[in-house]
């Protein structure tokens, strides 16, 4: 299948991009309840692109192995305050849902890749 990139500005943007990512999930042959694990950690990662960076893109690469999505965003990055290795109720249900959550984030942005494989 082939890959997507979906650039997001906004709220409505992320509702259109996670119901598109559902249905390449759908077509890849994720049963329903892993299309909505997959489409809710891809929306809480958009939503704090939109949030916290005013904006970002989310790529979408499916494979024979599985799905690999990554967020990038160029905001200033996640600064720890305080919060536990920096994961908030968002980002914990992410690592939840996904079989592989892995943040690279710096002062020039944050990317997020998120994987699930087919079993
Ligand atoms: N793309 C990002 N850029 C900068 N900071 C981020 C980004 N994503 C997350 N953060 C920081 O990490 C914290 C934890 O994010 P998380 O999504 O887990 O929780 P939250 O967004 O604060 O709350 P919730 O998602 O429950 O509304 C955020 O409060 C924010 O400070
Ligand atoms: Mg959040």
């Amino acid at each position: 299948m082939q890959e997507r990139v979906f650039h997001l500005q906004n709220m409505a943007g992320i509702i259109i991009m996670q119901e598109s990512v559902k249905k390449i999930a759908e077509t890849m042959g994720f049963d329903i309840y892993d299309q909505h694990r997959i489409a809710t950690a891809v929306s809480e990662l958009a939503r704090n692109a939109v949030k916290y960076a005013g904006g970002g893109t989310v790529e979408v690469y499916p494979s024979e192995e599985g799905i690999e999505i990554i967020c990038r965003d160029k905001g200033r990055g996640m600064s720890m305050r305080g919060v536990s290795h920096g994961l908030g109720i968002g980002l914990l249900g992410v690592e939840h849902m996904m079989d592989d959550l892995t943040i690279d984030t710096g002062e020039n942005g944050t990317s997020i890749r998120i994987r699930k494989w087919l079993r």
